[in-house]
């Protein structure tokens, strides 16, 4: 399995507030907002270390039923941690998560992204809160700009207000204001977003994401839009991929909660090596033993086509 690479950045470079600034600001806000919570008798480590021990964390994770949710919540699980997980799906969609933790320890909750006070209800009992919410494309009732600045904005801002004592935001590594793709350019305004909302917010930038049930080998191995032909741009020969296993995100993102100096810090998370897209999806159509034959294509075309983000436009 691949080793994450984690570059830390100072909050400073993606913050309006400056560091300086905060502790007073955060004193003066804290006067009228933040709540006094009491530490449950749970909240106290004690243990071997193992799932049915208690690690002292009692997080709520948003966006927990997507790709990277349940590996997060699976390694918050193994260390003995109460997990909440606020959700919109069906019961029986949630099944898979039963075993990750001890009796108990995991709390389902339905949530609505909308609504502030089920937001505040989801994070009431919780020390950690952890935003993986997100989407790869518009829908009719949630735009980009809901799902990643709204939703992770008043999210931060609910957090701030209980008082919570680690907040972990995921954006994207490419995440940039100038950036052509509108998925990007979104993330990049959440961050800032959060970043006001949550100063000491931590900010986790992953590459691609490849896993079981990822959305970027198995988009390539399962393309068919185009008959036989892969469209790639550029034959796929300009494009830098350095994806990153999903383990090692959620691996990352518990490291950060237990890391005393992590609050604040902006980490890009990067698999070790780099290649071209051309080999990677060379790669995918060698290993499903099936013909590759890439074809090339027109950007428009494709982002036309797609309507959302694109793997094959930018280096990550
Ligand atoms: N996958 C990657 O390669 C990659 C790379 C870099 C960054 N990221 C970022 O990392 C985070 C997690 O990625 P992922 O791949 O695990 O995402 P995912 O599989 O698409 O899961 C997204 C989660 O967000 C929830 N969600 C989406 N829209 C929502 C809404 N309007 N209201 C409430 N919940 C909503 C989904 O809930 P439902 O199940 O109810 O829909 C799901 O739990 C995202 O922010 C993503 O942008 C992902």
């Amino acid at each position: 399995m691949a080793t994450v690479t984690l570059v830390s950045r100072p909050a400073s470079v993606l913050s309006k507030i400056s560091s300086n600034s905060y502790p007073a600001l955060l004193s003066a806000a804290s006067v009228t907002t933040v709540q006094q919570r009491k530490l449950h008798h749970a909240l106290i480590p004690k243990g071997k270390g193992g799932r049915s021990s208690f690690s002292g964390i009692a997080a709520t994770v948003f966006g927990a039923t997507g790709f990277l949710g349940r590996y997060v919540v699976n390694r918050l699980g193994r260390i003995g941690s109460q997990i909440i997980i606020p959700h919109r799906c069906d019961q029986y969609d949630l099944m898979h998560f039963r075993p990750m933790g001890d009796l108990g320890q995991i709390i389902f909750l339905e949530w609505d992204a909308r609504n502030k006070d089920s937001i505040k209800r989801a994070m009431e009992h919780s020390d950690v809160v952890i935003n993986l919410v997100g989407r790869e494309w518009e829908t009719r009732n949630f735009r980009f700009e809901d799902v990643f600045v709204t939703i992770p904005q008043q999210i931060a801002r609910a957090a701030r207000e209980a008082g919570i004592t680690k907040f972990v935001h995921m954006s994207h590594l490419n995440a940039d204001i100038r950036s052509p793709s509108k998925y990007l350019r979104n993330k990049a305004v959440g961050e800032t977003a959060v970043r006001e909302e949550f100063p000491d917010a931590i900010i986790m930038k992953p590459s691609e994401m490849f896993g079981r049930e990822d959305r970027f080998f198995n988009y390539y191995a399962n393309m068919r839009w185009f008959g036989n032909a892969v469209p790639l741009i550029a034959l796929g020969k300009k494009t830098v991929k350095q994806p990153v296993h999903v383990v090692d995100v959620a691996k990352a993102i518990i490291s950060a909660i237990r890391d005393p100096d992590a609050n604040g810090k902006t980490y890009a998370l990067v698999g070790p090596n780099r290649y071209l897209l051309h080999d990677l999806v060379e790669y995918i159509y060698a290993v499903a033993h099936r013909p590759f034959v890439p074809y090339p294509l027109p950007r428009p075309l494709f982002q036309e086509k797609e309507g959302r983000k694109t793997h094959d436009g930018g280096q990550s």
